[in-house]
């Protein structure tokens, strides 16, 4: 008989979301730079993608796999949507709120849509989801984005004013409270490797953006605890394993500044200003390691025990930690269930070794819109048909559902 491994009582088990990658008919510098770039993107993939993708994902050629359009409407479906994570035993949800809905013209507030976003919250507290609320996850305000978006300087002055504005009608239901979802995948992508709007490429630029973030952050924080005394406030970051080298010299000259520069900077920065960490986890980097065995569609690499290594290097930070992404692109789900129960098991070793994990949230609750490669890859529990907006529970969500509802997993399989 295999062991069962028990996860402390109270731990938080659920799904998340981003609001411009689910809701659907958005309209922000995102949604602007898509419609202008589908039909590059779509020529691109011709030479982007691995022969396996390309046959496998040939939608990925269509410039329509790249406009978000309609999304998977969750904007108009979230009740049904909820009644599913229930159904799935989630008792936590991660959704974002979508700035441009909330501010669509500089200073000028949309209060249907705050009270949309209220009822949001209020739905999941209905059916028993604690909600974790990221405040941006990366589409900003056409009107900032004109401005400069980040680059302006009084980006960090409308970040702060839009926070007021949404913490103090929703505080009553929200204890979890994420200011900014990776700001480091946003701050290379965007202002170094220049392949999401603005599509900037310098080096300063990029330094400037990641300080930038981290102000924002901070003042955030401080807004959102002014505004609610019961508030827990974290940020969600992007943290990678590199894995050891064993030429020492390389190791030390490569590999561990990296490490610090991407995984530790930012909580470094942040010490005074984190109630807990917000883990994203999906990459295992080694040197001159070229392609793993066993990938997702995306061409990730899948390497459970990478959760371990993530979560076991921030325990110094003695604050506790959510695990707010963690998933793989898998549309036939012929991997998923596995890949979640050995990270669970991996999740289990981290408490275990004195890591304060107190919930898992796997991305995503259902297919989405992944960026600036549209929706072919396909990260849902739950399986969405875009045409027709037809939900369907893949059989991985039940696996992860029976963990859910017995807060424990068997030590094997
Ligand atoms: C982001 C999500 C994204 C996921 C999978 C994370 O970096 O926060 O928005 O869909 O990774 O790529």
């Amino acid at each position: 008989m295999s062991k069962i491994l028990k996860f402390p009582d109270g731990f938080l088990w659920g799904a998340a979301t981003s609001a411009h990658q689910v809701e659907g008919n958005n309209y922000n510098d995102w949604s602007e730079w898509e419609k202008k770039n589908a039909e590059k993107l779509a020529r691109e993939a011709r030479t982007k993608y691995a022969k396996w993708q390309r046959e496998k994902f040939p939608e990925m050629f269509e410039p329509a796999n790249y406009i978000s359009g309609a999304a998977a409407d969750h904007y108009n479906r979230y009740e049904s949507d909820f009644d599913i994570a229930k159904s799935l035993r989630h008792t936590a949800h991660r959704f974002s709120i979508e700035w441009s809905r909330v501010e669509p013209e500089e200073g000028k507030w949309d209060e249907k849509e705050i009270e949309h976003y209220r009822d949001v919250a209020r739905t999941l507290r209905a059916r028993g989801i604690e909600p974790f609320v990221t405040l941006w996850h990366w589409p900003l305000p056409i009107w900032l984005s004109a401005k400069g978006g980040w680059e302006s300087p009084d980006a960090i002055d409308c970040f702060e004013r839009y926070v007021r504005k949404i913490v103090l009608p929703l505080r009553d239901d929200v204890h979890f409270w994420i200011t900014i979802n990776e700001p480091e995948i946003y701050a290379i992508n965007t202002h170094l490797k220049g392949i999401w709007p603005p599509q900037k490429k310098s080096m300063a630029g990029y330094f400037r953006c990641v300080q930038t973030l981290i102000r924002a952050h901070k003042r955030a924080y401080h807004a959102i605890k002014e505004s609610s005394h019961h508030a827990s406030v974290g940020t969600a970051r992007d943290i990678v394993y590199f894995d050891r080298y064993n030429i020492k010299i390389i190791d030390s000259i490569f590999r561990k500044p990296l490490d610090w520069w991407w995984n530790y900077y930012f909580f470094n920065k942040f010490k005074r200003h984190q109630d807990f960490i917000g883990v994203n986890s999906y990459f295992r980097k080694k040197i001159g390691l070229k392609s793993a065995q066993n990938m997702s569609d995306m061409g990730w690499g899948l390497y459970s025990k990478t959760l371990y290594h993530s979560l076991i290097g921030l325990k110094k930070y003695k604050v506790p930690i959510y695990v707010t992404e963690h998933g793989l692109a898998d549309a036939d789900d012929s991997r998923r269930a596995q890949f979640i129960k050995e990270s669970l098991r991996y999740l289990h070793t981290a408490i275990e070794g004195g890591v304060q994990v107190k919930g898992y949230l796997h991305w995503s609750l259902f297919d989405n819109f992944e960026w600036d490669k549209g929706f072919w890859p396909r990260f849902g529990l739950v399986a969405v048909d875009f045409k027709t907006q037809k939900r369907t529970i893949r059989p991985s969500a039940y696996e992860y559902a029976k963990i859910c509802k017995e807060n424990a997993i068997a030590g094997d399989d």
